[in-house]
């Protein structure tokens, strides 16, 4: 920079003292070299630059080069097909294509709906967000039951039509989402991602086939955010997220208003309370209480402002899987065609809770007993960082609508679930491998 005069054209080039001839060779012998040595360079670039991977520090990126590369061809259309196709006994059965199918909730109602003589398509992308061989095993069952998860995103509309072509769905059940409230400061894109353009992109999908499924997914008891009315209705103000996820749930269901209302399509929305039960979720406190209890590390247990007690609707998967087979059974048709709307159609919202909130501290001691292991615990102060002191689900709208009716309590239903986490984390010598 200091060699640049500070007034243009106040700068002198010193004479050459080559003859201008050699001057001329030699300029056209340097830029000859220059430029062959470009090329060199360009060309050794393009030799030795790896492929593009999916980048571990861009998640949506990352998502993203996932597209179009575990789907297609006969023998996949082929699978598609007969784990769509419905049971012959099945009178007016339904073909429900079910997002996060690999997921807790996805695999117990793909499980329910197979049993019942339903045709069922799942479809996830086995992200990371958790252990993916616990994805897997939910996988390999829901295979020996004849359901198949297509591997991708939703993200993908090309795969998600290539979907609708080759199976008629009838119903779509969306439950294929960024989980989790406090994963949401570390990784805000993948809530975006998923919770937001990852609907838009089914939803679009959806409103151009024909004829429309209906649809019914998965929001989330966090949208009530900071409403202090117990217990929670649907008609309370849920304008006040605690949480980036919450946000996501709530955008959610504006933008499930507005596909309804432009393209007539038919849309249940389901506000889960804290589900538990065996296959579940491993960020979930329930299920990561068990593990620290039964390694002795000792468990963080919340309290509110004002010393108060953290309280949750725990709801059992057996009640949740009720709720939404009750959801999609109940679900009117989309009345649009060809991306038009022909008429109004259905848009509900129910809580599935299950009326009885239990604080936290009351799950330890259930566990303590059912783990027989006494738990070290340790009192700190909830983090502002998106969790709420107590949840607590009025069902009443649901009973009503939907013959919505919770029947497991916290205690028989953390039975099962240590059953299940003891079996499954068993390993050949019978000693638990985690
Ligand atoms: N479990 C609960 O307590 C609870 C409470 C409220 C709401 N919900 C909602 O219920 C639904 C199911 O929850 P869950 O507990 O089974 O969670 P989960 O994480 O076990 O299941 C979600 C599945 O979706 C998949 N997925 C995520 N993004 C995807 C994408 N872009 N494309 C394809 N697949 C994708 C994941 O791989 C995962 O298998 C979610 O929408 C969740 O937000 C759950």
């Amino acid at each position: 920079m200091d060699s640049i005069p500070s007034t243009p054209g106040k700068f002198k080039m010193e004479k050459s003292p080559y003859s201008p001839f050699r001057h001329r060779f030699h300029s056209s012998v340097a830029k000859l070299l220059f430029i062959s040595l470009l090329f060199l360079a360009v060309f050794l670039l393009f030799l030795i630059k790896p492929p593009p991977s999916p980048s571990l520090s861009n998640p949506t990126e990352a998502r993203r080069n996932l597209h179009s590369t575990t789907w297609g061809g006969q023998a996949w259309e082929k699978r598609v097909r007969s784990s769509s196709r419905p049971k012959p006994h099945r009178s007016k059965p339904l073909i429900v294509l079910v997002t996060g199918a690999a997921g807790f909730v996805g695999s117990h109602v793909s499980a329910a709906l197979k049993r019942r003589g339903d045709g069922v398509l799942g479809l996830d992308n086995f992200n990371h967000y958790y252990d993916v061989s616990l994805k897997r095993a939910r996988q390999s069952l829901l295979n020996s039951q004849g359901v198949f998860i297509v591997e991708g995103d939703i993200n993908d509309s090309s795969l998600l039509r290539k979907l609708f072509d080759v199976a008629a769905f009838t119903h779509i059940l969306h439950l294929a989402a960024q989980a989790g409230v406090r994963y949401a400061m570390e990784n805000p894109s993948s809530y975006i991602d998923s919770n937001v353009a990852g609907f838009v992109s089914l939803l679009e999908v959806c409103k151009s086939a024909n004829p429309q499924p209906a649809i019914v997914w998965a929001s989330s008891s966090s949208v009530y955010g900071l409403n202090t009315e117990v217990p929670f209705s649907e008609s309370d103000r849920t304008d006040r997220p605690a949480s980036l996820y919450a946000a996501t749930k709530k955008a959610g269901e504006e933008i499930a208003h507005t596909y309804n209302h432009i393209y007539g399509l038919s849309i249940t929305g389901l506000r889960f309370f804290t589900v538990y039960g065996p296959w579940g979720r491993p960020d979930m406190a329930y299920f990561f209480f068990t593990k620290d209890i039964l390694q002795g590390k000792t468990i963080p247990i919340f309290e509110g402002p004002n010393h108060g007690t953290v309280a949750r609707d725990f709801t059992y998967i057996d009640d949740i899987v009720k709720g939404c087979l009750g959801s999609l059974d109940t679900a009117e048709k989309s009345t649009g065609t060809g991306g038009k709307k022909r008429g109004p159609a259905q848009l509900r919202i129910f809580n599935l809770g299950n009326t009885s909130p239990v604080p936290v501290k009351d799950l330890v001691s259930i566990l303590e007993r059912l783990l027989k292991v006494k738990a070290k615990k340790t009192i700190i102060k909830m983090p502002r960082n998106g969790d709420v002191p107590f949840t607590h689900a009025n069902i009443s709208l649901a009973q009503r609508e939907l013959g919505y009716k919770p029947t497991t309590d916290l205690q028989t239903g953390l039975k099962k679930f240590v059953k299940w986490y003891l079996g499954y984390y068993k390993d050949v010598e019978g000693k638990l491998a985690f």
